[in-house]
This record gives structure tokens, sequence and C-alpha cells, in this order.
């Protein structure tokens, strides 16, 4: 798969409504959905998926944050999608995200900021899979 990007809608926008939201600006955005559930990350699952960030200090808290209620996760394609979708969603740190991004209009701080989108094709891949099996994506 080229040209796809991985996104989950963090407990913290799931749980102040935001789902229908910023579902609209994506497909706004001209990304089309390829997979999509909404489902709860274990402990075990999120100490799994941000195991890149295990040696940063605020790994616990991401990991309890990031186990807390339900997401959405979602398989995303667009050409560029993946640069292009972390323009449509600003810095991870809502304070410092562009006007009109996702994060600046959604996100409530840099730990619980909205969404997340993969920082590569590669790493992409490694994320859709990690969430869909191959008949959950279409
Ligand atoms: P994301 O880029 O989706 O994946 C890594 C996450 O770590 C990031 O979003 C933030 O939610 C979180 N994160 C990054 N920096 C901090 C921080 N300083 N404090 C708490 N959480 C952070």
């Amino acid at each position: 798969m080229s040209n796809i990007t991985f996104t989950m809608i963090k407990p913290d926008a799931v749980a102040d409504g935001h789902i229908g939201a910023i579902l609209g600006k994506i497909a706004e955005a001209g990304f089309k959905l390829k997979a999509m559930k909404l489902t709860q990350l274990t402990v075990a699952d999120a100490k799994k998926f941000y195991e890149v960030h295990a040696k940063r200090p605020f790994y616990g808290e991401l990991v309890d944050f990031m186990s807390s209620g339900p997401i959405v996760a979602a398989v995303l394609e667009k050409e560029n999608a993946v640069e292009d979708f972390r323009k449509l969603i600003g810095a991870t740190n809502p304070a410092e995200a562009a006007e009109g991004t996702i994060r600046k209009m959604f996100a409530r701080s840099v730990g619980e900021n909205a969404v997340h989108g993969s920082d590569s094709d590669e790493n992409a891949l490694i994320e859709a899979q990690f969430h869909f099996s191959g008949r959950e994506i279409f």
C-alpha cells in the first residue's frame, strides 16, 4: 500500500464528542476511508504501539491515557497522505498548532491531543496492520 496514513481519534476527542466533526474535516480535506473502527486499546496494546517512546518521561502517562477510553482507528488514503495529514492535524502541542488544524480546534493539551497521525509511509503500514487485518482494509 502506498499513499496511506493511519490515524486514531484519541480518548479525549471521543469523550468530548468530536468524532463527527473530526471525520468531517478529514473527508473535506480529500482523504478516503480504507478502514475504520471504534475500539479501545488495552494497556499492553498502548505500550506496544508507543514502544518507540518507552524511554520518554511521558510514556506512562501516554499509555494510561491512550488505554483510558474508546478511540476511533482509521486508515486513510490520499496522495501524499502522511505529510498532508500531519498538516491537517497541526503541531503535537495544540498551543503551537496553526488555526484551523484539528488539534487547534479539538485537542485539550500536548498529552491529550485529539488525534494521531503516522510520521512516515513505513510506520503508516506498520500502524495500519497493528489495528486491522487484511480483510478489514478496503
Ligand atoms: P502522537 O504524536 O500521536 O504520538 C506520541 C504522543 O506522545 C503525542 O502524540 C502526544 O500525545 C504524546 N506526547 C508528546 N509529547 C508529550 C509531552 N511532553 N507530554 C505528554 N505527552 C506527550
